[in-house]
């Protein structure tokens, strides 16, 4: 019985797969982009903008590149105001704030907020390539424990080298991390399960996958319920039955909208053609849909291309003024080398699988937090007592583009509020959609947010977001 039922449920993901391929190719090809090469301009703009973004010995808007090997060995490419480990960072009293992109970015998808010079001028920022994304390198598997335990470990090393912890004292000043869609549910499992690494996370437009979960299960159970009752009741009264199937109304809307992650299941090339194929037209589209109803000029274009694609092999020749050069494992030459490895964060279950903490990282993660324990009493949470899983142990603002296409707001912001300790918000921004870091008006609005972090949280949110977005609304204070 529970062998048939598997099979079903693999025999319907796989045909839902395969559709979602079919269908977004038929839509590339309405469009007319699947037909559509590269022009020769596009191409020079595009070599133009991946010299701006990946050569490492130049510097963008006042960030500069760097490479850094974790004592396991492994590298990761970053942007950054401050040299890691130079005595200016070491002494500096400027908080850290640790930037993570989504699918299909790179540290790049930062590139405007981190542009900005008031926040350069108060903070530490480094925005980080995810293993097997622009210039760091690939995991085996992208497994919760493959890519957790080498985010932690980055965390901890990066915090000695912008001077919060040393050998004597740890936390000396603050650390914030921001994350985008991938980039947000990898920081909320970190903010759930190694909740000293940071003083306050900053998350968009992602799924905190146990609250998902738990919204999924509790819509299920209510239709059937409802259908229960439909069946009990005598003929006359059969809109129970309506009720139910317009309970489950968000869970199909929600899969309706999830096609593609059924897709990435699918062998190798088949999600390579998702990805790639029809002239790259899937990400053309993902791109040109970040920048909601703005222009999207060439230049925007070319950078976010750019940015999905990682260096070429004429930036993979390039070193960072201490020498350092990028991972020999990627495979330069080759446009979009990387696909797999952002598609196996999908296929490898790196946000619902155990993560299974090292002894290394368990020690570490330990240090941390056997420093200053003020935020552990305030929010009720011990270092053994894991409390309901999923739950953010460390303040945290939620950041919701009520416009996103790809993530329903019933199913990843209902009971939200049950996940959050104290010191945490959710804030709508009604007139965006996924890409917050991207848009305009949104990419100011997180700007605001990680400016009051930094500046020591000195007045509510709300406020200090309404500034610069008229509108926002903060909709849970915990
Ligand atoms: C890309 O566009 C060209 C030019 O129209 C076309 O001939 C080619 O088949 C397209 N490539 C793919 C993989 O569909």
């Amino acid at each position: 019985m529970g062998f048939i039922k598997s099979a079903v449920i693999l025999t319907l993901s796989f045909s839902y797969g395969i559709f979602t391929v079919v269908l977004y190719a038929c839509i590339s090809i309405k469009n007319g982009t699947y037909f559509t090469r590269r022009t020769e301009k596009e191409t020079l703009e595009l070599q133009i903008a991946r010299d701006r973004l990946w050569d490492l010995s130049k510097d963008f808007a006042g960030l500069s590149h760097h490479i850094i090997t974790l004592a396991s060995g492994f590298k990761f490419h970053f942007v950054s105001n401050e040299a890691p480990g130079s005595p200016a960072a070491l002494k500096s009293d400027k908080p850290l704030v640790v930037f993570v992109h989504g699918f299909p970015d790179s540290w790049a998808v930062w590139r405007h907020i981190v542009s900005s010079s008031s926040l350069q001028d108060a903070a530490c920022l480094v925005a980080i390539d995810l293993p097997g994304y622009g210039g760091s390198e690939g995991l085996e598997k992208y497994s919760a424990t493959g890519v957790l335990e080498k985010m932690t470990e980055l965390i901890i090393t990066l915090r000695t080298q912008y001077g919060v912890d040393d050998g004597f004292e740890t936390r000396k000043k603050k650390t914030i991390i921001v994350g985008h869609d991938w980039g947000c549910i990898i920081s909320m499992r970190l903010a759930a399960e190694a909740p000293s690494l940071a003083d306050r996370f900053i998350l968009s437009n992602g799924p905190l996958p146990d609250l998902v979960k738990s919204n999924l299960m509790r819509t299920i159970d209510s239709a059937r319920k409802m259908h229960k009752d439909a069946q009990n009741a005598p003929r006359s009264s059969r809109p129970p039955l309506l009720q139910a199937i317009r309970t489950l109304k968000p869970l199909f809307r929600q899969l309706t909208l999830s096609g593609y992650i059924f897709a990435m299941q699918l062998p190798v090339p088949l999600v390579e053609y998702l990805l790639i194929g029809g002239n790259q037209s899937l990400m053309r589209a993902v791109h040109r849909g970040a920048h909601g109803k703005a222009e999207f000029n060439p230049r925007d274009a070319a950078e976010s291309m750019a940015s999905s694609m990682g260096p070429s092999l004429a930036e993979s020749k390039t070193q960072t003024s201490n020498g350092e050069t990028y991972p020999s494992t990627i495979k330069y030459s080759r446009e979009f080398a990387n696909v797999m490895n952002m598609a196996g964060y999908y296929r490898d279950g790196a946000s619902t699988r155990i993560w299974q903490k090292s002894l290394e990282t368990i020690a570490g993660l330990h240090g941390l937090a056997g420093g200053n324990d003020l935020r552990r009493t305030s929010s009720g949470a011990g270092l053994f007592d894991e409390g309901a899983p999923g739950v953010l142990k460390t303040s945290s603002t939620v950041f919701w583009g009520e416009k996103d296409i790809a993530l329903d707001p019933t199913i990843c912001l209902d009971g939200m509020a049950d996940y959050l300790v104290g010191g945490s918000q959710v804030v709508l921004l009604p007139r965006s959609g996924h890409f917050t870091p991207v848009e305009v008006e949104s990419r100011a609005a997180l700007e605001a947010a990680v400016q009051w972090a930094v500046q020591g949280e000195k007045e509510d949110v709300g406020v200090a977001v309404q500034r610069t977005y008229k509108g926002a609304k903060v909709i849970v204070r915990r």
